[in-house]
């Protein structure tokens, strides 16, 4: 170990472990990449402004959670939190929405970072997989982000998570239902730092997790019954779309999410064997964010899948993935001369696309074969002097344990054709 550890709330993807990682990325993104979406990348640091009017003052990750700095250049930053202000705010600078028929669909892949108190599934730097369709409202393109998430998370072959569903209004109905229930809610016996919250951002109060908390807010007025007809109707044909798809949803009218941004379709993936920290994905509709952060009026949803949590939740149900062993020759040489002659054999397999490695340093046969084990190779390669003299190596199959002297100049060839 050295001198210095990984912060704290963070930690580091290392060998054999970090493949998996990969793999869950890609499956994250496949469906997305099959369905339009085009593949967006933004700086890790965005102005600090961004975050505080898109994401809202009041959540706890403008108020608490960012890594904000202040430039040599006075400017002030913020390690991105999140990805949508950023997705949308690059996509309005490039002029995305007018280049071509909307909505502008985007996918990501990146580094995120709060400042949260760190536990299992919860940390200060971790990895998302994200989706915004840009710039049109259409119950269809709700449903469209839920399917492919479904999709994602089946193809890795996650079973035991839900998805819940909720319509948090639009600007016409939702100030009607917060007026009702800040009415609700300043009757009622709470501390301090929750009574502010019914001033800021008085939905949030509703997914207080505290059952002294929950014993008072039985009979709350419930945001469903406050819904406006087109909002109504707008989450009705939500509901039928992913019906129709045979993806499974529940109703959950206590649904609210940590961002401000959300208006009409809101959704999480909750996986019921991570305890507390049980949101493996989640996203919605986000009609007005585009005037919060000076654009046009652009409706648009999207969705963000976190990669650490799916990892984790691919563990918690015994999932393994099938990952190809990322060698199939490894070369051992006995000596110097089939040091170079071997090496030379691996320049060539690589160059023709088998993936090959090699025993370097020098060790010996023993620890070389523990090398060739260990990559997981399907073949070895080992030459020594008296091969070289007859202008053969070994070719060892590791699943068989058979072997079989090639000539070296077939056995690039003999290779090829063995793992087609
Ligand atoms: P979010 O719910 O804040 O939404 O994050 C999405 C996912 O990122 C969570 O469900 C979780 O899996 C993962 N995640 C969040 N914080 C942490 C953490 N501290 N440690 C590990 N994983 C975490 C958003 O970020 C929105 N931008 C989603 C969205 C896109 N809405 C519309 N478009």
């Amino acid at each position: 170990m050295s001198t210095f550890k990984a912060p704290k709330g963070t930690y580091d993807l290392t060998p054999p472990d970090s493949a998996k990682y990969l793999a869950v990325r890609e499956a994250l993104s496949a469906p997305l990449k099959n369905s339009g979406y085009g593949y967006i990348e933004t700086p890790g640091f965005e102005d600090v402004a961004l975050f505080s009017r898109g994401v809202g003052e009041s959540t706890d990750i403008v108020s608490k959670e960012m890594y904000t700095l202040t430039t040599k250049g006075g400017s002030e930053l913020a390690l991105r939190p999140e990805g949508t202000a950023s997705v949308l705010r690059a996509a309005l600078e490039a002029n995305l929405h007018k280049l071509g028929n909307l909505p502008v669909k985007l996918w990501y892949s990146g580094s995120y970072y709060r400042y949260e108190r760190p536990q299992k599934g919860r940390y200060r730097h971790f990895s998302q997989v994200g989706a915004e369709a840009i710039g049109a409202e259409d119950p269809a393109l709700d449903a469209e982000l839920i399917i492919l998430a479904d999709q994602a998370y089946r193809t890795l072959g996650l079973q035991n998570f839900r998805i819940l569903l909720n319509s948090l209004g639009d600007k016409e109905c939702r100030p009607v239902y917060r007026d009702a229930l800040q009415e609700f809610l300043r009757e009622l016996d709470l501390d301090d730092d929750t009574r502010r919250r019914i001033d800021l951002n008085p939905l949030r109060v509703l997914d207080d997790k505290r059952p002294e908390v929950q014993k008072q807010l039985v009979g709350a007025p419930v945001l469903r019954d406050y819904l406006c007809d087109a909002c109504k109707a707008y989450h009705e044909e939500v509901r039928d779309l992913l019906t129709a798809a045979g993806v499974v949803y529940e109703d959950d009218e206590k649904l609210v999410r940590g961002l401000d941004y959300y208006t009409r379709t809101t959704f999480e993936f909750v996986h019921d064997g991570l305890g507390s920290q049980s949101a493996v994905g989640g996203g919605g509709r986000y009609d007005g964010l585009s005037e919060m952060i000076g654009g046009p009026a652009l409706p648009s949803v999207g969705w963000a899948l976190g990669v650490d949590r799916t990892v984790l939740a691919l563990e918690a149900e015994g999932v393994e993935l099938e990952l190809p062993s990322s060698t199939s020759v490894f070369a051992v040489p006995l000596g110097e001369e089939a040091r170079r002659v071997l090496f030379a054999k691996v320049t060539e397999l690589r160059r023709v696309g088998v993936a090959a490695d090699f025993a370097f340093g020098g060790r010996g046969l023993k620890g070389a074969m523990k090398s060739a084990n260990r990559s997981g190779a399907r073949f070895t390669v080992v030459a020594g002097e008296r091969d070289l003299a007859e202008g053969v190596v070994q070719l060892k199959d590791m699943e068989s344990g058979e072997q079989q002297a090639v000539a070296l100049d077939a056995l690039v060839a003999e290779v090829q054709q063995k793992l087609a």
